[in-house]
């Protein structure tokens, strides 16, 4: 009898999920085109990307109940106006308190070689990942520390909100609840955001390689490909072995660049920052930058970070640390690539073609609650 009921709920809630496919058009998450020249994809054997799952995901991501005081979403912090980041050098958590380090922007997260997450690394899969923010006792506060709700309490909270039971057995066929599924579907929703549309990406479909010059760019924007690509001995700046093109994902093997200082703390360091999110979607269609730049916020402009590269500070108390791309041939100092005025507008203005449209406005990674709280499909879902 059980068995006939959750086949029966398993189907029903499939005829839901389709209804919502069909009424809003924008839930194709599994399938998305990818252009060919991609070829890093750090989705593991078994997390696949599902629409059900990844719908799931989606609502996890933006539900508030996913924090101990119901006033914080995941996507407080990764804002899809801003890239998945956050505008705010660090973000605020459930009891005002702050984070850390600036929130990373979540665009083509699947997309990389590096299978550790966090700008330290410390997460070992982005599944594992997932819910670090939940049990954190600042972020979400489900810590169970000093009076806060521990994990169980959120999934027992979870389990009684009506909603997730359909979503759920569409997902995995039946309505169980566990942190393993949680960290399923929020890191297939993470994973199917991906930004392909920018300028770069139809310039780089029309030719073979990313040395050539692409036909839609300006004579700037070539050349700013050009120093972005090319090593410092060929008169380049030596960015694409940290930043790999196309996918401009961090090179897995690196150590630090030298930005190596605390948010608001300018007595303390933070040395292991060795992972960096894609360049792409740096910056906002409308010309904004996508929040500040860098694990403490502290470049606020593409022409900072340039300046930074260009001569690359050697403190002390990094000189373990500091990568050697980034450092003089003798290594006794920061590289000083000195870059004229020119070249660097020309790196500033390829970093700008790398901005796409689509995933500041696409549905299928927006708010699936209208204002009054309510998920959008909630009535297809009674
Ligand atoms: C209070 C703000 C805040 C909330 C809420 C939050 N995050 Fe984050 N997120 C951050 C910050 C800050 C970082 C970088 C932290 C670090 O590296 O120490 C980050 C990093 C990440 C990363 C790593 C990205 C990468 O490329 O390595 C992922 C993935 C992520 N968050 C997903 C989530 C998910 C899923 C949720 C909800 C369950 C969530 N975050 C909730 C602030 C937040
Ligand atoms: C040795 C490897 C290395 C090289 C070379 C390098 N970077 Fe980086 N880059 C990093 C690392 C690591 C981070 C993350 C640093 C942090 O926040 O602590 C980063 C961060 C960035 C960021 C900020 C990303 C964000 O989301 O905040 C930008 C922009 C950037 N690099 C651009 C460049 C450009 C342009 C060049 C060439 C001029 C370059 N990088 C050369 C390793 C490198």
């Amino acid at each position: 009898m059980k068995t006939i009921s959750i086949v029966f709920t398993v189907l029903l809630s499939m005829f839901f999920l389709d209804k919502i496919n069909q009424r809003t058009g924008l839930h194709n998450y599994a399938n998305q085109a990818i252009p060919s020249y991609i070829n890093r994809d750090n989705t593991p054997a078994n997390n696949q990307l599902n629409d059900t799952i990844a719908t799931l995901g989606r609502v996890l991501f933006y539900d508030k109940n996913l924090s101990a005081n119901n006033t914080i979403s995941c996507a407080n912090c990764h804002q899809q106006a801003v890239a998945f980041g956050d505008s705010a050098t660090l973000s605020q958590g459930v009891s005002q308190g702050l984070t850390e380090r600036h929130a990373m922007r979540l665009v083509n997260v699947r997309f990389g070689e590096a299978t550790t997450f966090f700008w330290n690394e410390r997460a070992t899969s982005l599944e594992t990942q997932t819910t670090q923010p939940i049990r954190d006792h600042i972020e979400m506060g489900f810590s169970g520390k000093d009076g806060a709700p521990t994990f169980e309490a959120l999934i027992n909270k979870l389990e009684n909100i009506a909603y997730y039971e359909p979503l759920l057995c569409a997902a995995f066929g039946d309505n169980q609840l566990s942190e393993t599924r949680i960290q399923l579907a929020l890191a297939q929703f993470i994973r199917s955001i991906q930004s392909f549309d920018s300028k770069y990406d139809k310039g780089r479909a029309q030719v073979n390689n990313d040395e050539v010059p692409f036909p839609n760019f300006t004579a700037l924007e070539n050349e700013g490909k050009r120093l972005f690509m090319m090593p410092k001995d060929k008169n380049g700046a030596n960015c694409q072995p940290c930043h790999r093109a196309p996918i401009f994902d961090i090179d897995p093997g690196t150590s630090n660049n030298g930005i190596i200082g605390v948010a608001n703390d300018p007595t303390a360091f933070d040395l292991m920052n060795n992972r960096s999110p894609t360049l792409r979607d740096l910056v906002h269609p409308d010309g904004t930058l996508n929040g500040p730049l860098m694990h403490d916020g502290s470049l606020t402009s593409l022409a900072a970070v340039i300046d930074h590269y260009n001569k690359v500070p050697l403190h002390p108390i990094n000189s373990a640390r500091l990568n050697s791309r980034l450092r003089t041939a003798n290594r006794q100092k920061g590289q000083n690539l000195q870059l004229t005025p020119t070249e660097k507008d020309a790196l500033i203005a390829f970093l700008s073609t790398l901005t796409g449209t689509a995933i500041y406005t696409d549905e299928r990674w927006a708010t699936p609650f209208d204002r009054q709280g309510e998920l959008v499909f909630q009535k297809l879902l009674k």
